[in-house]
């Protein structure tokens, strides 16, 4: 992570001026008073989310790049919706209602966060903005994009809630083929402030009572087990995901 240039909030962004597709990619920002966060709609992703902490300083919390370029050439999806389904799929293939689907391999021989351009590195529409609000991206992945079956149609909303919450909304329709679709904002958090040092002092509780272990490649292996015991507070145990 050292080497990772960290979104700095106070400069405005620097956007692309080479972009080829139709929809232009720009950046929307939500503000209320003091609380503000920035989005794009290259991959729908949150750039930043700044809010005062308890002495009133104003803290960007989430980690991202200065320009969207930085966005373009990433391998960490900082910020990202990833999907159709976000994670690994073990051999990049999968089985439903009988038929075999191969997806792109994009992670060894596994298919990471929907393939080699998953939904973190396309253009999406922008439904609607309104920057005391929220704002609403579109996309309408197609048959066989990245080897999944079928249309489906995803809008994710970013929306302010009250003051210093932000809620985000996910919804994926499949139009006309069975799919799996698990999407995730694939935010880094940091609680101290975007450029405060690691976050090892950070804490956090997860309530689910049942976890999927991983093997080596870490690809569920297809257990589920109690989560009962298998963590404790002194020890922290860390996953990469
Ligand atoms: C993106 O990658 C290209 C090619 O590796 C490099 O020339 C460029 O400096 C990178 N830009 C950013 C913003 O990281
Ligand atoms: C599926 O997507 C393709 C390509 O975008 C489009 O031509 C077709 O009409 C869509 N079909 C349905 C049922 O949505």
């Amino acid at each position: 992570m050292a080497n990772i240039p960290f979104f700095f909030a106070l400069f405005p962004l620097v956007l692309s001026s080479s972009v080829t597709k139709a929809q232009q990619v720009s950046v929307y920002e939500l503000k209320r008073a003091d609380f503000s966060a920035k989005f794009t709609n290259y991959g729908a992703t949150m750039l930043s989310l700044i809010l005062p902490d308890k002495t009133g300083k104003l803290n960007g919390i989430v980690l991202g790049y200065d320009s969207i370029e930085g966005y373009k050439n990433d391998t960490t999806y900082f910020g990202a919706i990833v999907g159709r389904v976000a994670n690994r799929i073990g051999g990049a293939k999968f089985t439903l209602n009988g038929v075999t689907y191969k997806t792109v391999a994009n992670d060894g021989k596994n298919t990471l966060h929907g393939g080699r351009r998953g939904f973190s590195d396309v253009i999406w529409t922008v439904k609607s903005y309104k920057r005391d609000s929220h704002v609403t991206f579109s996309y309408e992945s197609f048959d066989g994009e990245q080897g999944f079956p079928g249309n489906v149609s995803v809008s994710i909303t970013y929306m302010m809630l009250g003051t210093n919450k932000l809620a985000v909304k996910m919804v994926a329709k499949p139009l006309n083929k069975p799919t799996p679709v698990n999407l995730a904002l694939h935010t880094y958090w940091n609680l101290g402030g975007h450029n405060s040092g690691d976050i090892m002092s950070h804490t956090l509780q997860l309530f689910g009572s049942k976890l999927t272990p991983v093997d080596s490649e870490l690809i569920p292996t297809g257990e589920i087990v109690p989560a009962q015991g298998t963590l404790s507070p002194a020890s922290p145990s860390r996953q990469q995901v």
